[in-house]
């Protein structure tokens, strides 16, 4: 099969598209005919050779798509050939057919594209995971998303708000911003006019965040604990800006803060299936009727691969660029 093969790490014009062997699917997989797959921040640091796949996963990149089922395991139920799909990956989506544990994949509703479709399951999930399940978020709660604009962002301010949560949001432009709002932050602001925190506690009459979910790391702790109420919770996602920082304790300890940290990728196959199952008991109802819908920037070719990630390299991006596969 083609697909999108990493001669070495480096930068984009590592990416080339080559033969790879045909996946060999297990008893409990799906085998998908992948028609497009999303970029995520991640396959840009596994490119070069920040981020290596889990034991056991493809070494293509690509931990989303949407296609059609090709076929199904032994061991699977509720699957035929020919249905639309769309999965969680722990790699292999820059490719034509790529298997997966069926427990990772979800049917496509008829309300979404396959291009709207393949950009959904990794983002989507990362935020019902990390503000859902293990934040335990609840209507009437104010959550700050870094990044209001990335594909995690926008899934974020879309989960939030069928939940009756407000979501304050960080972006680096006031054009940035605006799309934010227009897409449904309540508030957004401007990381580059200035520190966040006291806008953030300004926003909430001094009373700050219940919830951070945190790509940013290092650089924004402490204005990140600045910026929580008494009781709240940061969630770390990413480390955008670094792995290190010094952590004031007793700030933690005297308004009774929690910093939680996760990854989805590197969790096994029955804990995904956990994650997906609780996502269509929450979400299942919303999806059906369209009202989880990535916001696609660009599709563009599999060919282009490398053009994807120059762009998403530069942030120009609003939501998420996808590749056409087939
Ligand atoms: N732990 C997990 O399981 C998990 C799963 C998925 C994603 N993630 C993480 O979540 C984050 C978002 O992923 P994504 O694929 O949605 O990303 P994305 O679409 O590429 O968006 C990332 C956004 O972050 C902002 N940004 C980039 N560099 C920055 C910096 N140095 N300081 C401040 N903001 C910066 C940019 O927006 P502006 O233009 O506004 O600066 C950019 O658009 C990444 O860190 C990723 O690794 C974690």
């Amino acid at each position: 099969m083609k697909a999108i093969l990493i001669e070495k790490p480096g930068d984009e014009s590592v990416l080339k598209l080559g033969d790879a062997p045909d996946p060999v699917p297990d008893p409990a997989d799906l085998l998908i005919k992948v028609k497009y797959a999303a970029l995520n921040r991640a396959d840009l640091m596994q490119r070069q050779g920040f981020y290596p796949p889990p034991p056991g996963a493809s070494p293509i990149l690509g931990l989303e798509c949407a296609g059609e089922v090709a076929a199904v395991g032994s061991a699977v139920s509720g699957w035929r050939v020919g249905d639309r799909v769309m999965a969680l990956l722990p790699g292999g989506g820059y490719a034509e057919r790529v298997a997966v544990d069926h427990g990772s994949a979800m049917h496509v509703p008829a309300a979404l594209s396959d291009a709207e479709a393949a950009a959904l399951p990794e983002v989507f999930l990362t935020a019902f995971l990390n503000l859902f399940m293990l934040a335990g978020v609840k209507a009437g709660d104010t959550v700050l998303i870094h990044g209001g604009g990335s594909g995690v962002g926008t899934a974020s301010i879309q989960l939030l708000g069928l939940a009756d949560v407000r979501s304050i949001v960080t972006a680096g432009s006031d054009a940035k911003c605006e799309q934010c709002l227009r897409f449904g932050a309540d508030v957004a602001i401007n990381y580059n006019s200035g520190p966040f925190a006291p806008k953030v506690r300004a926003a909430t009459n001094d009373r700050g965040a219940d919830i951070i979910l945190d790509s940013i790391g290092g650089a924004y702790l402490a204005q990140n604990l600045e910026a929580l109420a008494n009781g709240g919770r940061l969630v770390l996602i990413g480390l955008m800006r670094g792995a290190k920082a010094e952590l004031d304790l007793a700030t933690v300890l005297r308004r009774h803060l929690r910093i939680l940290g996760s990854t989805l990728r590197t969790r096994p196959a029955a804990e995904k299936a956990e994650i997906v199952s609780a996502f269509l008991d929450r979400f299942g109802d919303a999806l059906e009727a369209g009202q989880l819908r990535p916001p696609i920037y660009k599709t563009i070719p599999l060919t282009e691969a490398a053009v994807g990630h120059r762009m998403m390299q530069a942030s120009e991006h609003f939501g998420k660029i996808v590749l056409q596969v087939a």
